[in-house]
């Protein structure tokens, strides 16, 4: 079969590349990541290579390179540049390169440039296979493709492995491969959709990308007048630029997240809906995530609870963060969407309550016992910011699918006795029950000042008494889920 060397270290376009071209082409596509890995490849197998689709970004001139290979071993593939769409430096005319295309018109031009190349699917052919083939690895590194995934037993029977809503783990890829799995499908029904989902995820992340870039919050430093404000947004763009050279600590990270929640909530109330509180929102998103790895293990992160009254909120929303995703990641959930999606929530899930002492009650009954505390307006915020937080964040451009609903489910329970729509674990979404038990545990975490406050010290706090206390809730469905993957991970660290 013809193969097609596509060389990215990029997730989202590796998928988006993967399913245009098995969509359209019969042939075998090789993923590299690394420049020194395709050379290799190259070199051994060039005979074999219909053409060479690399990334000029990711890895950083990785199209280049593959070029000047191509050269090397004499060989004429066509070698076509996947370039950045806001022009992170160009490849010069002198390279030879077959064509460029742009990622973010990879839809429209990628099957036409390919086509000069390979000879596409006849229509029936499509029709007659009606399944569009994708490695099973990158079910695994996508963690969800929402769409019905099935493997193929025969020429004509295909089973379903995976609902649409649901997520892929590590342990259901093991399962496969030791089958020898190679390929799961989708209908071609669902193709145009995924398409449109893969394509919408790329562009999400180049979004996100955006924010790394000091001009898109020097843009908006002249609203902030205040000095305080402004050295806030300061720190961030220090931070960013700090973090692209590997030189940002987990701790410096947290801290000016933290901060720069105060100046969202208060950005929240000056420019309602206006383009200020995403841009630092992506910001300490893009700041957070970037330091995600150097993370302390979920067991100590009991050292990391030191926070006041005033700075709860933002405290506990930035540890949640990081405790969501290595929850995900217990769970096999690796992708930098799935981060990007559980790291926005917690950053903006509380952040529209009118006092931010709200955010230390979990549930309608515990609030009440200090009812006397709070005024109705504040009592009535609190039942709303579910819904209000979630329409935050479908005011902002390109957020990607479901963040919404993990903010708006973040106080349901999975027996059903949260609100506002008392809805279980079976309705609960995967990323939404991560984000419940994260929450659990960065409240437990953190109750352990006040009941220290209040001489109680019955309580052990750690991992082992969190899970005992909430054994019983975390019977069903995905929860049952994180609590094994927590338990196994306690039992392997012990
Ligand atoms: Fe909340
Ligand atoms: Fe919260």
């Amino acid at each position: 079969m013809n193969k097609i060397l596509l060389l990215t270290s990029d997730l989202n376009l590796k998928a988006l590349v993967n399913l245009v071209l098995q969509y359209n082409f019969d042939i075998e596509i090789i993923n590299k990541k690394s420049a020194a890995t395709a050379s290799d490849y190259v070199r051994k197998n060039h005979a074999d290579i219909k053409c060479i689709i690399a990334d000029e970004h990711f890895p950083a001139g990785g199209a280049t390179k593959m070029a000047k290979e191509t050269t090397a071993v004499e060989s004429t593939i066509p070698v076509i540049a996947l370039m950045d769409p806001f022009g992170k430096g160009s490849i010069s005319k002198d390279q030879i390169v077959f064509s460029k295309v742009t990622k973010d018109t990879i839809l429209e031009k990628l099957v036409e440039v390919v086509g000069e190349v390979c000879i596409k699917k006849t229509s029936q052919i499509l029709q007659d296979e009606k399944h569009v083939p994708m490695k099973l690895e990158l079910l695994l590194e996508l963690d969800s493709v929402g769409q019905d995934c099935y493997i193929r037993l025969n020429e004509q029977k295909y089973v379903k492995i995976l609902n649409k809503k649901e997520y892929f783990s590590k342990e259901d890829f093991d399962k496969y491969s030791a089958k020898g799995v190679i390929y799961f499908y989708v209908k071609l029904d669902d193709v145009d959709e995924l398409l449109e989902s893969f394509s919408g995820n790329l562009n999400t992340m180049l979004d996100l990308s955006m924010f790394s870039r000091p001009e898109s919050l020097n843009k908006i430093r002249s609203k902030f007048s205040d000095e305080e404000d402004g050295a806030i947004l300061d720190s961030i763009v220090d931070a960013l630029n700090k973090a692209d050279k590997n030189k940002l600590s987990y701790d410096e990270a947290s801290h000016i997240s933290s901060q720069s929640l105060s100046l969202i909530r208060k950005a929240n109330h000056k420019f309602a809906q206006g383009s200020e509180v995403q841009n630092i929102a992506k910001a300490t998103v893009l700041l957070s995530l970037s330091t995600i790895s150097q993370a302390p293990e979920l067991n100590n992160m009991f050292e990391k609870a030191v926070s006041s009254e005033d700075t709860y909120l933002n405290d506990h929303s930035v540890l949640l963060g990081s405790i969501c995703c290595q929850i995900a990641g217990l769970l096999g959930w690796h992708s930098k969407l799935t981060h990007y999606k559980l790291m926005m929530a917690a950053m903006l899930h509380d952040i529209t309550l009118d006092n931010s002492k709200l955010s230390r009650y979990r549930g309608v009954p515990d609030l009440m016992l200090d009812a006397d505390q709070f005024n109705e307006g504040e009592i009535k915020s609190f039942l709303s910011h579910t819904e209000r937080g979630k329409e935050l964040i479908q005011s902002f451009r390109m957020i990607p699918p479901d963040t919404d609903l993990i903010i708006s489910q973040h106080h349901e329970r999975p027996d059903g006795t949260g609100f506002p729509l008392k809805i279980n674990f079976s309705k609960i979404s995967p990323l939404g029950s991560v984000f419940i038990v994260a929450h659990d545990l960065v409240s437990f975490i953190m109750s352990r000042e006040k009941a220290e406050e209040n001489k109680q010290k019955k309580t052990e706090w750690n991992m082992v008494s969190f899970l005992n206390q909430h054994r019983f809730l975390y019977q069903n469905g995905v929860f049952k889920d994180i609590f094994n993957v927590m338990w196994k991970h306690m039992v392997n660290k012990s």
